[in-house]
C-alpha cells in the first residue's frame, strides 16, 4: 500500500506516519508537507532513514507539485491531514485557512480525480456539527453548524470531497475526529498550551469560565480508527472518531496542574473567544460497528504520557516556541 500523506510533519500526521510504518510492514509512505510554522521535521526523525519513508516539501495548493508527487510516486491512496487547524489563528488571520484548507483540499481532489486514485481519505473534524446541547450527540447524520473559519472550511471541505465521490466516483472517505492531544502537538492547542505553561511556571489562559466540553482522543486511536477507515470503510461514508470521554476545559487544566505538580494560582481567566462552541458530544457508533475500531488509550494514561513527553522534550518545545511563535501568543492573548 502506497500512501500519500499530507501533512505528515504536522501533529496526527507524523503520528501517522510514525505509527503505520512502524505497524504496516507492507506500507511505503510519501510526506507532502509545506512545512509551516505547524509543521516541523523533528516530528518525523524517528521516522528518518526508512527506507518505506520519502519526504517532499510543496504547497497543497501548488497543482504542478502534486502531479510530480503523483507521477513519481504512484500512490495507491491519499491520507489528508494538511490543513491550518487552529480556531483561534482562524479568527486572527483566515485567510491561510481558506486558501488551504478548501483550495488545497480542491487540488488535492482534482489531481486525484486526473490520477484514478483508489482511495482519498479526508480527515475532518467534529468542529463541523457546531456546539451540541446536552445529552445530545452528534452522529454523521446531524446537521452542520459552523462557528469558526476553521470549522466553516472544514465543513466546505468535506463537502467538496463527498461531492467527488457522488459526481465523479473517486473513492472518497471522510473522517471526523473530536480533540486530539498527544506528543508532538504544536503548543497553541489546549493541552499542549496548558503543559508548556505550567512547566514554565507561567499563566494558564482559560477562556470565559471554563466549562466548555470537548471530547478528548489519543492521537494514535485517531490514527488506528484511520487505518481501519481505510482497510474497511465504504466510499462516500463519513466515518465519526470520538475519545469517548467529555471534560470541561478547566477540569482539563485541573488534571494537567496535577500531573505537573503546579499550583492552581497559576490559572488566569481570560476573555472568552468569540463565536466559542460550549460543548462538543460526537457518537463514534458507526465506525466501532463497521471496522471494529475502538478507543485504547484511557484519558488519565493519555494525559501522564502526553505530560511525561513535554517534560523529556522541553528543547522541542523551545525551538517550535521561539521566532513567530511569540507574536501569535502576543496577537492572541495580550489584550485578554
Ligand atoms: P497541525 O497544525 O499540527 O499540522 C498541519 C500540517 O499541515 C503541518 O505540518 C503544516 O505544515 C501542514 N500544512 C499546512 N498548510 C499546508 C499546505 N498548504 N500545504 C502542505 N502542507 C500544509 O494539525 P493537526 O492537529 O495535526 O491536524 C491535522 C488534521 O486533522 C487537520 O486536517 C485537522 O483539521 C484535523 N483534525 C485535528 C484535530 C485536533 O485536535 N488537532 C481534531 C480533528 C481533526
Ligand atoms: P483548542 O485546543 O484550541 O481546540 P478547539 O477550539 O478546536 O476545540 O481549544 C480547546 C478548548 O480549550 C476550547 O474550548 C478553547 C479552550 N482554550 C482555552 O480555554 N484557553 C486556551 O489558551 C486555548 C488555546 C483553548
Amino acid at each position: 500500500m502506497k500512501l500519500l500523506v499530507t501533512g505528515g510533519a504536522g501533529f496526527i500526521g507524523s503520528a501517522f506516519v510514525r505509527t503505520t510504518l512502524a505497524t504496516q510492514p507492507e506500507a511505503e509512505i510519501l510526506t507532502l508537507d509545506k512545512l509551516t510554522y505547524a509543521g516541523n521535521l523533528d516530528n518525523l526523525a524517528p521516522v528518518e532513514g526508512s527506507a518505506r519513508h520519502r519526504f517532499v516539501r510543496a504547497d497543497i495548493c501548488d497543482a504542478a507539485a502534486i502531479d510530480e508527487a503523483f507521477a513519481s510516486f504512484h500512490p495507491d491512496a491519499i491520507v489528508h491531514f494538511a490543513a491550518e487547524s487552529h480556531v483561534d489563528r482562524s479568527i486572527h488571520s483566515p485567510a491561510p485557512v481558506f486558501e488551504t484548507n478548501l483550495r488545497g483540499t480542491f487540488t488535492l481532489l482534482e489531481a486525484a480525480r486526473r490520477h484514478g486514485l483508489a482511495h482519498f481519505q479526508h480527515v475532518s473534524t467534529d468542529e463541523v456539527y457546531g456546539s451540541i446541547e446536552a445529552p445530545h450527540d452528534a452522529d454523521e447524520q446531524y446537521p452542520l453548524h459552523t462557528s469558526s473559519p476553521y470549522s466553516a472550511s472544514k465543513a466546505g471541505s468535506d463537502l467538496l470531497a463527498l461531492s467527488y465521490y457522488t459526481t465523479y466516483k473517486l473513492p472518497v472517505t471522510v473522517t471526523r475526529a473530536s480533540n486530539n492531544y498527544g506528543p508532538y502537538q504544536f503548543p497553541e492547542k489546549l493541552i499542549p498550551l496548558m503543559i508548556a505553561n505550567a512547566l514554565e511556571d507561567k499563566a494558564l489562559p482559560v477562556y470565559g469560565d471554563g466549562q466548555q466540553i470537548r471530547d478528548w482522543l489519543y492521537v494514535d486511536d485517531h490514527c488506528a480508527a484511520i487505518r481501519a477507515v481505510i482497510a474497511k470503510g465504504r466510499a462516500g461514508e463519513v466515518y465519526n472518531i470520538g475519545g469517548s470521554r467529555s471534560l470541561a476545559n478547566l477540569d482539563v487544566v485541573h488534571r494537567i496542574l496535577k500531573a505537573t505538580a503546579k499550583p492552581k494560582s497559576l490559572i488566569r481567566y481570560v476573555t472568552d473567544r468569540p463565536g466559542h462552541d460550549r460543548r462538543y458530544a460526537l457518537s463514534s457508533a458507526k465506525i466501532e460497528r463497521e471496522t471494529g475500531w475502538a478507543p485504547a488509550v484511557e484519558f488519565e494514561a493519555g494525559l501522564a504520557a502526553t505530560v511525561a513527553w513535554y517534560q523529556a522534550n522541553s528543547e522541542w518545545v523551545g525551538r517550535v516556541r521561539s521566532g513567530a511563535y511569540q507574536s501569535y501568543y502576543e496577537q492572541n492573548y495580550a489584550h485578554r
